[in-house]
């Protein structure tokens, strides 16, 4: 048991706060490490100590854990609107701005954007879409949802239903019914003794199908994908993959939702996970990088059909009836909208492919394909 001095910061943590993804009896022995600054790739605890962000914190501090420039920008969103909502058609500057600006980097022809306040929230706000959907043109029954095995989407209760890992449902007694979970595309770990990545990826798509076909297609209402599978650990697509995927869903006019929310922000090489591996999705999700985490804020981009779905449904109903309380946060906004400025000027995909080289050489470091795993089917 390690003793901490009452009334120090690490015993005053261990009293009250609770830390989420932590082993909750470990800690009341451990306690925290406790951060104290943080400058370019550095962070520093509350001792002097040094760290490498390596993993930008969560895949999400892209521009650092502090930056004067997005401080400075919080700071005036805060002096001249600090908050305001926008319900009942109330908006502000920040919040157009901000939803211009992703529409025209959209990677593909996106009609509206829905503020958020995290990716979960994204994610659960998309499922509600997929199902406004569906019930406004009249195919309630086009309910489940199929995302893959070892994904992450998040964690609220339907967020983390959609995600593919039974660990992070055990002792919440989910997931909700009607999420269905496909294979994760692991081409390392799960491809056959002669199988090519292609012929894997044409299996991927097979066995999707086989599992919209035991369901019903008339009872799948869409497909979730993170372009690069952050929950299996950062798992790029093998070859061919999404191209097959999507010839399936297409088949069975079964929606593609693309969470952008680790992959987003040039993180691929291309401003989006979309661009890099030719996905067109219906809905994007989208959070992390879009405010360098500087601030809780993501986004909803739909479509022009499944916006004039909405339209029928707003219209029956008399509201689109749904809404958060920091949803398109004034100071989120314009410090979301400045870090996409900043990702313009200092042309954050020219930097990103500058930078690919040193990943390959990791590459190099990969076991060779004679002593991959490989798992009989
Ligand atoms: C792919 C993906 N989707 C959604 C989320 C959830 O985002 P948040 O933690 O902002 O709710 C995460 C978080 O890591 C993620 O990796």
């Amino acid at each position: 048991m390690t003793h901490f001095l009452p009334n120090s910061p690490h015993a005053r943590d261990i009293a009250a706060v609770l830390h989420p993804h932590t082993n909750l009896r470990k800690h009341l022995e451990v306690g925290p490490t406790i951060m104290a600054r943080a400058e370019g790739i550095w962070v520093y605890d509350d001792t002097g100590r040094a760290y490498m962000e390596g993993a930008a914190a969560l895949w999400c501090a892209s521009l650092g854990c502090a930056n004067e420039r997005l401080a400075r920008v919080a700071y005036e969103a805060m002096r001249t609107l600090g908050y305001y909502q926008i319900f009942r058609h109330a908006s502000h500057g920040a919040a157009i701005d901000l939803c211009e600006a992703l529409l025209r980097i959209a990677p593909v022809p996106m009609s509206k954007v829905l503020l958020q306040c995290s990716g979960s929230e994204a994610n659960d706000t998309a499922i509600k879409l997929v199902w406004y959907h569906w019930n406004a043109v009249n195919r309630p029954e086009k309910r489940k949802i199929i995302s893959r095995r070892m994904s992450y989407h998040g964690s609220t209760c339907a967020a983390i239903s959609l995600t593919g890992k039974p660990e992070f449902h055990r002792g919440f007694g989910l997931p909700f019914d009607g999420f269905l979970y496909t294979d994760c595309p692991h081409y390392y770990r799960d491809r056959t003794e002669s199988e090519t990545e292609d012929e894997f990826s044409t299996r991927m798509a097979q066995s999707l199908e086989d599992l919209i076909l035991r369901e019903g297609p008339d009872t799948v209402a869409a497909f979730w994908a993170d372009p690069v599978q952050g929950g299996a650990g950062a798992l790029t697509p093998p070859a061919g993959y999404f191209a097959k995927i999507q010839a399936v869903l297409r088949r069975y006019d079964i929606l593609l939702v693309a969470d952008e929310v680790i992959c987003g922000f040039g993180r691929t090489g291309n401003m989006w996970g979309c661009d890099t591996y030719g996905i067109v999705p219906d809905i994007i999700t989208c959070a992390k990088a879009l405010s360098a985490a500087m601030q809780p804020i993501s986004a909803v981009l739909m479509n022009e059909r499944v916006f004039q779905s909405m339209l029928t449904q707003s219209d029956r109903i008399g509201s689109f009836v749904h809404g958060y309380t920091y949803a398109g946060h004034p100071v989120a906004a314009a410090v979301a909208l400045e870090t996409l400025r900043i990702y313009a000027e200092m042309d954050l995909v020219a930097h990103v492919k500058a930078l690919e080289p040193g990943s390959r050489r990791l590459q190099e470091l990969a076991p060779r394909s004679t002593s991959m795993p490989v798992r009989a089917v």
